[in-house]
């Protein structure tokens, strides 16, 4: 029978657990419904306490993972167990729990240990284990003297600095994480090209989780840099801020100044790498996360994930999917970073390209512009600065296109100043006039 699992804050997780004293047909029962619930939970151990049971039994079994070069871990059900040896050497290894849903701790545990302790049927058993297997029978073994996984949280405290929407899904996420600990939000109201941003996400979600803010135009500011070191920052994130970080500010945190780039690192270092990425027609992208330097995006890399591109990509949509990217990866490496069993790793200089900053004009496009070009731009430039073209002294923004199977410029939807958006037959109709393109 498949047990209900306790979860978090029930109180019989800390309940002290007290030795078996017979082996009788209830305990088989009890250990058979033990097997059943952690298969079906597809669990890799289980400990009597997280079924409310109060007492010294505890599970494991791992089928192995050849691609990650994990053994397999033998069904193992261990009766009043006691760890009689743990080896000095120790790792740290990412450790989840049946009762903490979702919660990944990085966890520095003793490598080896020797168990010893009673099977189901009161037979002495004695075992020495490395890997996961020691991995999870000390896991199991921590609930059976009450403690838990959250227990082996090494609080970080952390500083976000960002403005633009990139960097809004990793705020969040490390907000709810209980291995950080925000201590402040860094954000300004303005982006790189000073426009004003419509609406601060950053700043919203910071409202949200009830974290303090700073809003700066300077970062770098004296006042600025003395406020972000009284919150005593480990290591600063930052994604989509806009603004340069100077040197007083790297060396503050002792991990260094985090940043998520949305793009493969070294290619498009600098302001404007999702649109870049777009217009350049890319096949490939990513996000890196590096340690930022005094010169721009050329910092060490932590690590890198990558992701195929279909080409029909707007801004819009490639920002927020990096976005998420991005938090999964800051969330799944920062902790091996911080561990310091992560090595950040220089870029190829030879490899970088550049990217710039745009202006309203790069958005102008004319009869004499490409149509593979225009297409690109609408999509790069769809949230800033558009593409416009005149047609006698009228400015027409062209919001949509698409190519036809003859790989003919299809212009879908336009925005004559002062008028709302229309589709481009309508336009056509009330002005009397047509967009063309170089083929
Ligand atoms: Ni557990």
């Amino acid at each position: 029978m498949r047990l209900v699992i306790r979860k978090t804050d029930d109180p019989i997780l800390r309940q002290p657990t007290e030795e078996v004293a017979a082996f009788d047909m209830e305990l088989q029962k009890l250990i058979d419904d033990m097997i059943e619930t952690m298969r079906t939970d597809n669990g890799i151990g289980l400990a009597a306490p997280q079924i409310g049971v109060s007492k010294k039994i505890f599970i494991c079994e791992f089928a192995g993972d050849k691609e990650a070069e994990i053994p397999e871990v033998p069904l193992t059900v261990m009766v009043n167990p006691k760890i009689t040896h743990y080896s000095k050497e120790q790792r740290r290894m990412v450790e989840g729990c049946l009762s903490f849903p979702g919660l990944e701790i990085l966890v520095k545990r003793p490598s080896k240990i020797t168990i010893e302790g009673y099977d189901r049927y009161g037979k002495k058993i004695k075992i020495d284990a490395d890997g996961l297997y020691s991995r999870v029978m000390q896991h199991e073994n921590d609930h059976l003297n009450s403690t838990l996984l959250i227990d082996h949280i090494k609080e970080v405290n952390a500083v976000f600095i960002g403005t633009g929407s990139l960097g809004v899904p990793t705020l969040e996420a490390m907000a709810t994480d209980p291995q950080y600990k925000i201590k402040l939000v860094v954000t300004s109201d303005f982006t790189a090209t000073s426009r004003k941003v419509k609406l601060n996400l950053v700043e919203e979600i910071a409202k949200k989780y009830k974290l303090p803010i700073l809003k700066t135009k300077n970062i770098n500011a004296p006042d600025v840099i003395a406020k972000i070191k009284k919150a005593n920052p480990e290591v600063v994130v930052m994604a989509d801020f806009g603004q340069i970080i100077k040197s007083d500010l790297l060396n503050l945190p002792k991990y260094g100044v985090v940043n998520i780039h949305p793009s493969l690192l070294p290619r498009h270092r600098g302001a404007s790498p999702i649109q870049q990425t777009i217009l350049d027609g890319d096949k490939m992208t990513g996000v890196t996360l590096i340690v930022a330097g005094e010169k721009m995006d050329a910092g060490p890399i932590i690590s890198q994930v990558s992701f195929k591109l279909t080409g029909s990509e707007t801004s819009t949509i490639l920002k927020d999917y990096a976005a998420n990217a991005g938090a999964s990866l800051l969330l799944n490496s920062l902790p091996y970073y911080l561990a310091g069993d992560l090595k950040p790793f220089d870029q190829k200089e030879a490899k970088a390209t550049y990217t710039r900053l745009f202006k309203y004009e790069d958005g102008l496009v004319d009869s004499e512009t490409d149509a593979a070009t225009v297409e690109r731009k609408i999509r790069a430039f769809d949230d800033w600065p558009k593409v416009h073209t005149k047609i006698k002294n009228l400015d027409v923004q062209i919001l949509a296109a698409h190519f036809d199977p003859e790989h003919n410029l299809i212009i879908d939807r336009v925005k004559p100043a002062g008028k709302t958006e229309m589709t481009y037959a309508d336009f056509q109709r009330g002005y009397h006039s047509e967009l063309t393109f170089k083929a």
